[in-house]
């Protein structure tokens, strides 16, 4: 069995996965949500502070799979440098004092590992990744080697969400309350530009739209600074609508060249079920089988860390410990590794 560790950004998150028939033994996660929500968004030396409450809690539950432990997988990048210190130190702690091997996990790929829980992996595979930190479509060709297609020049999917909540005094995070507010208004209403729609350019880009939806804001405010409820809804699903156009227009393109059969949405906002229906749609245009994530593994969770794991365990990917740290993950452009 592996031990696996997630603490990237406000999820803690421990899973115990066998090697060979990959069953997710165990898995616990510790949402922050909660605790972050009155911020607005995500506090990292809180979210450091209650990692190091929330991980210590979990593991005790699972000592009683330590005899039966072959590695210990943890995430080390990207993410917070100081919540992933919190999953680091534990899992270097623990290597030691069970004298097994440690793996580091490429956050990311573990997403689109999230795919494969207590399954085959496919490959070749396109993969749109839409999280709080990240906008991307991957071609994977390989465990090894998987290769970025598109990505954000400036916002992600997850943050405009976020930020577009936070701009209505809704909480955080934002991408479950707008899809549920949108669900009742107008997708019609207001028409927010659709980003780089007239551009070539294979890649995304949030803050335009952004800006667009808080003026439309301020413009709905009354006297107290108040939005009505049914404002709120149409400025939701007006949102919505035009970050999904711009997804499926930019898919498009990719589409349009790769022949690849298989594509899947992963990452937090793959949650988002307005969006997954747009890419039936697309997918069935262009005769591509979708690929989806069980709702409670898309957003960060340490199952999808311990499937990505086996994976990298049946191919002697071990690092030292003293190889282990946070690492400093630089911009990546179309066409680099991820
Ligand atoms: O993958 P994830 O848990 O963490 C990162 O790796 O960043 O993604 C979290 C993000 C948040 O920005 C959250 O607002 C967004 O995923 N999210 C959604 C939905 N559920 C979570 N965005 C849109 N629609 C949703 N239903
Ligand atoms: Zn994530």
């Amino acid at each position: 069995m592996i031990l696996s560790i997630e603490s990237s950004c406000d999820d803690s998150s421990i899973a115990i996965t066998k090697i060979d028939t990959r069953e997710l033994i165990y898995h616990r996660k510790i949402s922050q949500e909660e605790e972050h929500s009155k911020y607005g968004g995500v506090v990292p030396e809180l979210a450091s502070r209650l990692h190091a409450i929330a991980l210590p809690e979990i593991l005790e539950e699972t000592k009683v799979y330590f005899p039966e432990l072959k590695a210990i997988a943890v995430t080390n990048q990207p993410g917070l440098g100081v919540t992933l210190l919190e999953g680091i130190s534990m899992a270097k702690t623990l290597s030691t004092f069970l004298n097994i091997p440690l793996i580091a996990v490429h956050h990311l790929k573990a997403h689109i590992y999230s795919l494969f829980i207590e399954k085959d992996s496919i490959t070749p595979l396109l993969v749109l990744l839409i999280s709080g930190g990240h906008t991307q479509i991957i071609k994977v060709l390989s465990f090894n080697k998987m290769e970025i297609l598109a990505t954000t020049i400036d916002d992600s999917v997850g943050e405009s969400f976020d930020k577009v909540a936070k701009m209505m005094g809704l909480g955080y995070p934002g991408g479950i309350i707008i899809e549920n507010f949108a669900k009742y208004g107008d997708d019609n209403k207001f028409d927010f530009p659709v980003p780089l729609r007239n551009s070539p350019l294979i890649a995304f880009s949030l803050s335009g739209l952004k800006n667009a939806v808080r003026l439309q804001i301020e413009k709905c405010k009354d006297s107290n600074g108040n939005l009505s409820k049914e404002d709120i809804n149409n400025i939701s699903a007006s949102f919505q609508k035009a970050i999904k156009l711009h997804l499926l227009q930019k898919s498009r393109k990719i589409f349009e060249k790769e022949s690849i059969k298989d594509f899947a949405i992963v990452g937090g906002a793959s949650a988002n079920l307005y969006i997954r229906d747009g890419y039936k749609d697309l997918c069935k245009k262009y005769d591509k089988e979708i690929h989806s994530v069980e709702l409670k593994y898309c957003s960060d969770n340490s199952a999808m860390v311990g499937r990505y794991a086996i994976d990298a365990y049946l191919r002697n990917q071990f690092i030292k410990i003293e190889d282990l740290n946070i690492m400093a993950t630089k911009k990546k452009q179309n066409g680099d590794l991820l």
